[in-house]
């Protein structure tokens, strides 16, 4: 914008009366914009005001590109603490080199606004790539454990990266409560047993997954689906929640599985990365079925990759 038009813009509002209400839509709730912070530096101080004023902190881990199934758990993460801080960082080092970084989707403001119509959300911290790895960064979490096996079987990379900024954003904000997705299980597990593991005094709280009408998991990997792949798409957790079902009534778990597999295929989804029956705290193959149990699935349809799990 030139400075004319700049200037103009000045003038003009210099001369809006100060005392002027902001107009509202009828039924809406006007809620003022969380504040955005880039740095540590500046978060911390932000944290620290916010225990000045004795409000506990919560803190909401996402990669932006922000859906229903996010804003559920910042207002669940307000309905634990007052102080909820949102983080928005696409994380390179959870994306192997053949993967999605650089065309998954990023939109601050919408994300911002969003944020803002919760209600629930008070600072938004946003750090850049080279804030959060700066030049000589060169140490990683390697989780073991519940981290090994279904998803590291096809993305080994990624729970390190996972954990190693996790761990990060927990250090950075240092907040008393943080509220991960079930939708994404396994990481859920991996993140309670990093608490557990480093003796972090955060409390992990679980939200459960939101899905589309026919059961698609929220995901914002679902904007990359056309309607061919989108119709497909709604079958998983058809075919995901019948395998359980089977489970469930005492059926052979290796046998449900394979009916399972074989529905995905027919479907549609062109590779079944895995369809898992397991335990549902430790991620071990089932040995004890009076135990809890989880179904796990990766799959894929064309370039995108979904995943999905509920309770068995
Ligand atoms: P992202 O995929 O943006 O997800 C952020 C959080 O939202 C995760 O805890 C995820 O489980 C949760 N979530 C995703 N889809 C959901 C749905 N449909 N219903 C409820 N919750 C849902 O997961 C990550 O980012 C990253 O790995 C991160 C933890 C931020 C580390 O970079």
């Amino acid at each position: 914008m030139g400075a004319e038009n700049g200037d103009c813009r000045r003038s003009l509002q210099d001369r809006k009366p100060r005392y002027a209400a902001p107009r509202q839509a009828p039924g809406y709730r006007m809620t003022a914009a969380p504040p955005i912070v880039r740095t540590v530096a500046e978060l911390r101080a932000a944290v620290a005001k916010a225990r000045g004023d004795g409000l506990g902190v919560g803190l909401v881990p996402t990669m932006g590109s922000l859906h229903e199934g996010h804003l559920s758990l910042c207002r669940l993460a307000a309905q634990h603490t007052p102080f909820v801080v949102v983080s928005i960082f696409v994380n390179p080092t959870q994306f192997a080199p053949h993967e999605d970084l650089a065309t998954y989707p990023r939109d601050e403001a919408a994300d911002v606004a969003k944020l803002a119509a919760t209600g629930a959300v008070k600072l938004v911290y946003a750090p850049t790539p080279a804030a959060m790895y700066p030049e000589g960064f060169a140490t990683s979490i390697m989780p073991k454990g519940v981290a090994e096996g279904l998803e590291t079987d096809f993305r080994p990379h990624f729970f390190a990266g996972v954990a190693t900024v996790v761990a990060k954003l927990f250090t950075q904000v240092a907040p008393d409560v943080a509220v991960f997705g079930e939708k994404d299980y396994q990481q859920l597990q991996v993140i309670k047993q990093l608490v557990r593991d480093l003796d972090l005094p955060i409390a992990i709280v679980a939200g459960e997954t939101l899905r589309e009408p026919d059961g698609l998991a929220l995901s914002s990997r679902n904007a990359y689906l056309d309607p061919r792949a989108r119709a497909i798409a709604g079958r998983l957790n058809v075919i995901m929640r019948s395998t359980a079902a089977s489970v469930a009534q005492g059926h052979d778990i290796g046998l449900s599985v394979k009916v399972g597999h074989d529905e995905l295929r027919k479907a549609g989804f062109e590779t079944v990365d895995y369809l898992e029956v397991r335990d549902a705290a430790t991620l071990k193959p089932v040995t004890d079925r009076s135990r809890k149990m989880r179904i796990l699935a990766a799959v894929r349809i064309g370039k995108t990759r979904l995943i999905d799990n509920m309770a068995v």
